[in-house]
C-alpha cells in the first residue's frame, strides 16, 4: 500500500530498521555499529559507532555531481549585495575559514560563537566549524549585549565570529559595540574575535584579539582542510532557547542523528530535490535557520537562499511586497519556508504583487513557529496557488513533529488550523496535565508530549546540564517519564492535531520564542522597580506581544500618568539595550500591586486573561481583588 500511515507505523514499530534505512541518505566515513542505544533513558544515542561529518554531507559530497551548481545564494535588499557560491566555491571558502579558525587555536570540541546578520559568511563560518569538529553557538543578531553576554558565559567560546553591523529596513544596527559590551559583561573572555567588515558601521578593534575576516580568508586562501571524522554522537552545535526560568538553555545536538534526520525530512517532508533552490525567510539565529537554511537544503544538494531584508522593502526603501516573489522567480525556488507573521505582514499589501512574478517553480510553502490562522493560510494559499503546509516543532526537536509529509505518496490533505499528524519517529501523546493519563478521545485537551526514545535529530541534552534536561523536559507530566513540549494540544477523530498555546511562561512574538522570566528579570533590575509581571497578550499581527506590569519602588509613577510614562520609557530603553528590541514589551503599565494568591504566587494567567478580555476564571485564591481591578481599569477592560 505504502500510505503515510504505513510509513509512520514502521518507524514506531521497528525504529532501528526504519532509521537504518534513512541513514543511507547520508555519507558515512564509518557506518554505525548500533542504530539506537536507548539503554539510559531519556537519553537516546543514535548511530553509535558511526563516523561522519555535517560539512562533508552538506558540501564535499556534492562536488562529484554538482560542483558548478549554486550552493549558497546570499541576497541583501538592505545593502544591494547579491552573491552566489557554487558548491566548489563554497568548498574553497569553508576550507579557508576552517584554516583561519584552526590558526586561531580552535580545536575539536571547542566552541565558536557566531553573532551575525544574514550574510553568506555566517553560513560559511558555521560550515567551517562543522568541518573541524568545533561546536558552533549561533546567537540571533537581534539580541542585545545582556542576552549575548549570558550566552558567551555559558558557551565559553574560544572564538567569536561577528560583523560590523546588520541592517533592517534601512536602519543600521552596529553589532561590534554590542559584542564589546557583552564581552565586558561576561566572566568568560574569548581569545579571539573575527569580524566581517561590511562597511556599514565604524569598528574599534582591540589589538591582538580582533581580526578581520577578509584578511584571514586571503591569508588562508587555497588551504586544504579535510573534514574531521566525528562520532555520530559527538556534539555539532548548541542553540539557546527560552523556558520557564530566566536562564536560557543550551539545546545540544549531535552530528550523525541530526544529519540523518535532516536528510530524511528534506526527502519525506519537504520534498526538496538536489539541483533545486530552497528559500527560507528565517534567520540563522533560530533553529529553523540551522535546520532549513543551512544544513537541510545543502545536505539535500539544493542551493539555499540566505536573505537579509524585510519582506516588504526593496533597496530603494519603498514598500515592495514583491521582493520574496521576485527572488522565487529569479532563482526558480521550488520549496519555501516562512512564518505566519511574515505572511500577515504581506497581507496588508496589494495582492496583485503575488501575480506579478512567475512562481511556477514553487511547489509548496511551509510555515512554522507559531499558530497559523485560517484567514492567513487561505489568503496566501489562494495567492500562490500552491499547498500551504503548517508545521509544528521546537528548537528542541530540530525538525517537524507535526506536519504533513509531502514526499510520501499519496499526499494527505491539509486541514486549516491543524499542522497535521505526527511525523515518523515521534510517539506523540495528549496527556492529562494533572494525572498524566493519556487522553485518547478526540477533542480532549491536554499536554502534548512525546514518548521516548526520541528520534534522530532531537536534542541530546542541555549543554553541560544533563540534570536540567531530565528535570525540565521529562519530569513535568505527573507520574510519567515523557518529554513535555509545554504546548497544549488536541487531536480530532481523523488523527489531526491542533496546538492551543503554551503551558508555561514562554511567549511567541512574531514567531520568536521568548521567556517572560528573562524580560521580568531585566525589568526588575531597574532601580525604581519593586515588582514586575510580564505576560504574553494576543496580537493580530505578531501573534503575541509582551505586556509588563510594574510596581514602582517610590515616586509618583503608580498614581501619576506623566511619571508612569517616564518610567515606561526608561524600562523600554533598558529592555532594548539589554535583551534587544524583540523582547521590548508593547506597554509597561504602573500599578500599586500585582494580583497574587494568598501564598504570594503571581497570577500571570489571570492578568493575561484580563489583557485579552477573557474571563480570568477561578479567582478564589486571589489575595487582593483590587489588584486585578486595577489591571482592568488600565486596559479599559
Ligand atoms: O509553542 C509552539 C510554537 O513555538 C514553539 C517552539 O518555538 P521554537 O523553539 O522557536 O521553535 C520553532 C520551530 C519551528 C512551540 O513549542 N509553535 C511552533 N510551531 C507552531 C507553533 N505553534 C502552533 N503552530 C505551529 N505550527
Amino acid at each position: 500500500m505504502g500510505s503515510y500511515a504505513d510509513f509512520y507505523r514502521r518507524s514506531i514499530e521497528a525504529p532501528e530498521a526504519f532509521w537504518a534505512e534513512q541513514a543511507r541518505l547520508i555519507d558515512w566515513h564509518r557506518p554505525p555499529e548500533q542504530i539506537l542505544d536507548a539503554s539510559r533513558p531519556p537519553f537516546a544515542r543514535w548511530f553509535v559507532g558511526g563516523q561522519t561529518n555535517l560539512c562533508h554531507n552538506a558540501v564535499d559530497r556534492h562536488l562529484a555531481q554538482r560542483a558548478q551548481q549554486p550552493a549558497l545564494i546570499a541576497v541583501s535588499t538592505e545593502t544591494g549585495a547579491e552573491r552566489t557560491w557554487s558548491f566548489r566555491e563554497l568548498h574553497a571558502d569553508v576550507q579557508a575559514a576552517a584554516a583561519s579558525l584552526l590558526a586561531l587555536g580552535v580545536g575539536r570540541g571547542d566552541r565558536v560563537l557566531i553573532y551575525m546578520p544574514m550574510v553568506g559568511e555566517a553560513i560559511v563560518a558555521m560550515l567551517a566549524c562543522a568541518r573541524i569538529g568545533a561546536i558552533h553557538c549561533v546567537v540571533f543578531g537581534g539580541f542585545a549585549s545582556g542576552s549575548l553576554a549570558s550566552r558567551i558565559e555559558d558557551a565559553e567560546p574560544r572564538v567569536v565570529v561577528s560583523a560590523d553591523a546588520g541592517s533592517r529596513g534601512g536602519k543600521v544596527i552596529a553589532y561590534k559595540p554590542l559584542l564589546d559590551e557583552a564581552i565586558r559583561l561576561s566572566r568568560h573572555k574569548p581569545a579571539a574575535v573575527v569580524l566581517v567588515d561590511r562597511g556599514l558601521a565604524p569598528m574599534d578593534r582591540e589589538a591582538g584579539r580582533d581580526h578581520l575576516w577578509a584578511e584571514l580568508m586571503v591569508r588562508h586562501q587555497g588551504a586544504q582542510v579535510p573534514c574531521t571524522w566525528l562520532e555520530a554522537t559527538d556534539v555539532s552545535y548548541t542553540i539557546y532557547t527560552s523556558g520557564t526560568t530566566g536562564k536560557p538553555k543550551g539545546v545540544q545536538r549531535d552530528v550523525g542523528g541530526y544529519a540523518v534526520a535532516l536528510a530524511a525530512s528534506m526527502k519525506h517532508i519537504f520534498d526538496g530535490r538536489a539541483g533545486e533552490t530552497y528559500f527560507s525567510t528565517s534567520d540563522i539565529g533560530w533553529v529553523v535557520g540551522h535546520s532549513y537554511i543551512v544544513y537541510g537544503p545543502l545536505i539535500a544538494g539544493m542551493a539555499t537562499l540566505c536573505y537579509e531584508g524585510l519582506p516588504t522593502q526593496g533597496l530603494d526603501r519603498q514598500p515592495d511586497g514583491g521582493i520574496w516573489w521576485q527572488l522565487v522567480e529569479k532563482y526558480r525556488v521550488s520549496v519555501m519556508f516562512s512564518a505566519p507573521t511574515a505572511v500577515r505582514v504581506l497581507k496588508k499589501q496589494d495582492p496583485a504583487l503575488l501575480k506579478k512574478y512567475d512562481l511556477s517553480s514553487l511547489r509548496a510553502l511551509f510555515l512554522a513557529g507559531e499558530p497559523l490562522d485560517e484567514p492567513t493560510a487561505r489568503w496566501i494559499s489562494d495567492g500562490l496557488g500552491v499547498p500551504i503546509i503548517d508545521n509544528y516543532w521546537q528548537t528542541e526537536s530540530g525538525w517537524p513533529i507535526l506536519t504533513l509529509a509531502r514526499g510520501v505518496e499519496p499526499q494527505q490533505p491539509t486541514r486549516f488550523g491543524s499542522p497535521g499528524v505526527p511525523m515518523y519517529g515521534y510517539r506523540v501523546k495528549i496527556l492529562h496535565e494533572a494525572t498524566g493519563e493519556e487522553l485518547t478521545e478526540p477533542g480532549q485537551k491536554g499536554v502534548l508530549a512525546i514518548e521516548g526514545p526520541t528520534p534522530p535529530g532531537f536534542m541530546q541534552t542541555v549543554w553541560r546540564d544533563d540534570a536540567r534536561f531530565v528535570d525540565t523536559y521529562w519530569k513535568s507530566v505527573p507520574g510519567r517519564s515523557v518529554y513535555s513540549t509545554f504546548d497544549w494540544g488536541i487531536r480530532d477523530a481523523e488523527g489531526y492535531y491542533y496546538i492551543l498555546g503554551r503551558t508555561d511562561d514562554v511567549i511567541n512574538v512574531a514567531g520568536h520564542r521568548l521567556g517572560t522570566r528573562e524580560i521580568e528579570e531585566c525589568i526588575a533590575s531597574h532601580a525604581n522597580v519593586a515588582e514586575v509581571a510580564v505576560v504574553g497578550v494576543a496580537d493580530a499581527l505578531k501573534g503575541q506581544v509582551a505586556m509588563a506590569f510594574v510596581v514602582p519602588r517610590s515616586g509618583a509613577a503608580a498614581t501619576d500618568a506623566d511619571a508612569a510614562r517616564a518610567l515606561e520609557g526608561e524600562i523600554l530603553q533598558l529592555v532594548s539595550a539589554r535583551l534587544g528590541a524583540l523582547a521590548r514589551p508593547a506597554r509597561v503599565h504602573c500599578v500599586t500591586g500585582l494580583p497574587k494568591t494568598r501564598s504570594g504566587k503571581l497570577l500571570r494567567r489571570a492578568i493575561q486573561a484580563v489583557c485579552e478580555r477573557r474571563d480570568p476564571g477561578d479567582l478564589t485564591t486571589l489575595d487582593d481583588p483590587g489588584t486585578l481591578q486595577q489591571v482592568r481599569a488600565l486596559l479599559g477592560a
